[in-house]
């Protein structure tokens, strides 16, 4: 094994650098592709209400389990467990979530090339050289598709070679607060526009029969994938995070940031989809469902910005498209930086050549992949709602009864001077050991039966 020390691992310039890094990990296309559709197609509010609550009594307590065992360790997921257990099977939980982070980049990749071709897509619109209908099709199709997704590799590639300071730090800092202001902007546009109370309604008032197992399985995935939990993203980036720094209190921030910008997208795509049916756009399906796919953000938004003036809506689309693919491109770099890390760590590989190969590796999977939308979705199923959820009860489990609270204790205070008489000392262990790996267990028990259950269906 590599013997690498902090220095020359690297390590975040500023606790705010790592905060933004962290949270551009979190926000991405999550927050505005999958948590959107994920709201649609289960119902609205009752989803949002049991996705906040995913977040805050599961995925915040996690997080700070992530942090806490990649900053004690000094390194990648697999790395960790090795670290901290001489036990040969906890090294797994950093294998699967190897396994995880790698095939969510691979679709991720796939609906990143999406985003950055629509960029170019509404600057065609608006200048007049392309019809819109049909557009999606087109996209997501063969040569324009494999372009964009290789482009959008690329681009992840070249900034994990920077490292984590000059690379990912540097590129995270300034796209924040750009995106946060378009939405607002925009959700303040669509306000006013007919149909967006119906959208509101459908959002922010939770209908509670609405409220299912599968709906609990999808919110609690949901919660996992936005958060960037469950796989050792932020084990790693816990890895490059100075002793001084207080880990409950920057995982506190990541999380409201993710949450606070996914739910202010709900809050744009909600009513906008009502909106653009009033333009003619078709938002239900056959069954009168509401349509829940990824044509939601590919047909709904696009609606939204065609009905704006030409300079307007060149404006609004295409910064759109730009800023959410460069919220797609910080989430892209954690998930590659966890299997280059793992190679960087435990073969002495250096930086370039793994990075290099694992994202050309992934990019292959990706242009299989890409061809087929339906694969698309259960490689995000299985590795998404079920693998991260299933990473995290075993982090859960390994710290709450191998590595156990009093030794995280000894890891936090460090950075966390209150630490001894704080409310979170005598609450988070109760969410660590007891709470968060219970609800995820009896929902993962829960959606192994609803399998079954769909199986006999058939
Ligand atoms: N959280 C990101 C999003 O919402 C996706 C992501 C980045 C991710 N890194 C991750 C998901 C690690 C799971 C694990 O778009």
């Amino acid at each position: 094994m590599a013997e690498t020390t902090s220095a020359t691992r690297g390590n975040w310039n500023s606790k705010m650098g790592f905060i933004l890094a962290a949270a551009g990990s979190a926000v991405g296309l999550g927050n505005i592709w999958r948590f959107p559709t994920e709201v649609a197609s289960n119902g609205g509010g009752a989803f949002l209400l049991i996705y906040l609550l995913c977040c805050f009594a599961i995925g915040f307590p996690v997080m700070v389990a992530e942090l806490s065992i990649g900053r004690k360790t000094n390194r990648n997921p697999v790395g960790a467990f090795k670290a901290l257990s001489s036990n040969k099977f906890y090294p797994l939980i950093g294998f699967w979530g190897v396994l995880c982070g790698v095939m969510i980049l691979s679709f991720y990749t796939v609906v990143a090339g999406w985003t950055f071709s629509y960029v170019f897509e509404e600057i065609l619109f608006f200048t007049g050289f392309t019809e819109w209908a049909a557009l999606f099709a087109d996209v997501s199709h063969g040569v324009k598709n494999a372009i964009f997704s290789v482009l959008f590799m690329g681009a992840t590639v070249s900034i994990i070679l920077g490292g984590v300071s000059d690379g990912i730090e540097r590129a995270t800092k300034f796209l924040m607060p750009v995106l946060i202001g378009i939405l607002l902007i925009m959700i303040g546009y669509v306000a006013f526009q007919p149909g967006a109370e119906v959208g509101f309604a459908e959002y922010l008032k939770p209908d509670f029969s609405m409220i299912s197992a599968p709906l609990v399985f999808s919110a609690m995935g949901q919660a996992f994938f936005s958060l960037s939990l469950g796989m050792g993203a932020l084990i790693t980036y816990g890895s490059y995070l100075s002793k001084k720094e207080n880990i409950p209190e920057a995982a506190a921030y990541v999380t409201l940031a993710d949450v606070g910008i996914a739910f202010l997208a709900g809050l744009l795509i909600m009513p906008a989809m009502y909106m653009a049916e009033s333009f003619g756009v078709n938002i239900f399906n056959d069954s009168g469902e509401l349509l829940a796919s990824t044509d939601l953000i590919f047909q709904v938004l696009p609606a939204l910005f065609h009905s704006l003036s030409t300079t307007a809506g060149l404006i609004f689309g295409t910064s759109f498209f730009l800023l959410l693919s460069m919220a797609a491109l910080t989430s892209t770099i954690s998930l590659l930086e966890v299997p280059t890390s793992y190679v960087i760590d435990e073969f002495n590989v250096q930086r370039k050549k793994a990075a290099t190969l694992i994202g050309g590796g992934i990019l292959i999977i990706s242009l299989i992949i890409s061809f087929d939308i339906s694969l698309i979705n259960s490689i995000d199923f299985i590795f998404s709602t079920v693998g991260l959820p299933l990473g995290g009860f075993l982090i859960c489990y390994f710290l709450g009864y191998v590595w156990k609270v009093e030794n995280v204790f000894k890891e936090l205070e460090q950075g966390y001077q209150g630490l001894h008489t704080s409310l979170f000392k005598t609450i988070w262990p109760i969410f660590i050991k007891y709470i968060a790996p219970l609800a995820i267990l009896y929902n993962l028990l829960e959606a192994i039966g609803f399998i079954t259950y769909i199986q006999e269906l058939f």
